[in-house]
């Protein structure tokens, strides 16, 4: 049995998908909330939960083998990022899981002080490194799949909204291969105990992504291009109003301001250890905007 956090959010619900589709069982943890209805007709054991809850999390975990963390932060990392999944290692420990796969964030080991997502998560690797479970750490850049929005807006108006600088280098990787790396990882001898930076096979500049955009669309792409201290003004004017969103915005600036790419080699490294060749940004929305 497969325990999957995050299984309705962009990465999960393709890793439930593979492994249904593999015929393995799963235990989805998903809230009251989620749209969880392709799951549970995927045949997907559905678990309602709070992942801020420890109770749920101990129920949650009896009886799997595998766990795969993939949940986001929700506004709050020290809960999310943090404690739900160190509460998940300790009760893999309890359990005797066999695997567990936890979805960091590229940069985790650079020691951001003002990003608290960048910050647990590398706590979380250390403790699971530590841990004496296998494991495998995936360290992604950007997901494909959260520019699908972008891309449907940009059909409709052209315009592309790009704070900071465009010269930046980013590795977006396609999130239906994340997810095939992700379930992979349980099995591939390469993939145990390791930590991997997981991007897509091209280093990208950010100003490329409109320029993908403008060519599947056929539109010439109006790029609005706000300077980074814009975002900087805005924390502080939400600063007096609610502090801990001022926190949450950190890391957001912290992934505008700094270039998250995998090195040519490190993509050459990930495609041997798994076997497959990592799909193109443009060809990733290429199938899901059907053009
Ligand atoms: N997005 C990126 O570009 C990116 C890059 C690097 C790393 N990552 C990491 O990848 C992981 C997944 O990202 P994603 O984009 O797939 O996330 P996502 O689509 O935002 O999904 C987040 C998931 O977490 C669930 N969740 C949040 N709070 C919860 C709670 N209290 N209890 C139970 N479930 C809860 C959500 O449930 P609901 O459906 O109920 O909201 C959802 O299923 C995260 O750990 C993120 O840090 C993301």
């Amino acid at each position: 049995m497969f325990l999957v956090t995050g299984a309705s959010g962009g990465i999960g619900r393709r890793v439930v998908r593979i492994l249904r589709d593999r015929e393995r069982s799963v235990r989805a943890f998903v809230r009251l909330t989620s749209h969880y209805g392709e799951l549970e007709h995927r045949g997907a054991e559905i678990f309602i939960g709070d992942l801020e809850q420890q109770k749920d999390i101990h129920k949650a975990c009896q009886g799997v083998q595998y766990i795969i963390s993939t949940h986001g932060s929700d506004g709050n990392p020290l809960a999310l990022d943090y404690r739900a999944n160190i509460e998940l290692i300790d009760q893999a420990k309890v359990n005797g899981v066999q695997h567990f796969v936890l979805i960091s964030v590229l940069g985790a080991e650079r020691g951001y002080e003002d990003a608290p997502v960048f910050k647990a998560k590398r706590a979380v690797e250390r403790y699971l490194e530590s841990s004496g479970l296998n494991y495998t750490i995936l360290r992604p850049a950007g997901l494909a799949s959260n520019l699908l929005p972008l891309a449907e807006r940009f059909r409709e108006t052209g315009v592309y909204l790009l704070i900071g600088d465009p010269k930046n280098r980013t590795s977006i990787v396609s999130t239906d291969d994340l997810a095939r790396m992700v379930v992979d990882s349980v099995t591939v001898a390469g993939a145990r105990n390791q930590i991997l930076p997981v991007g897509g096979p091209e280093i990208l500049l950010r100003e490329d992504i409109p320029r993908i955009f403008g060519r599947i669309f056929n539109k010439e792409p109006i790029i609005i291009n706000p300077p980074l201290f814009m975002i900087d003004g805005l924390r502080s004017v939400l600063g007096f109003i609610n502090p801990q969103v001022q926190k949450n915005l950190g890391t957001f600036r912290t992934l505008l301001a700094n270039e998250f790419f995998c090195t040519t080699e490190e993509i050459a490294n990930l495609e041997a250890i798994f076997g497959f060749e990592l799909e193109t940004l443009e060809h990733f929305l290429r199938r899901y905007l059907a053009v």
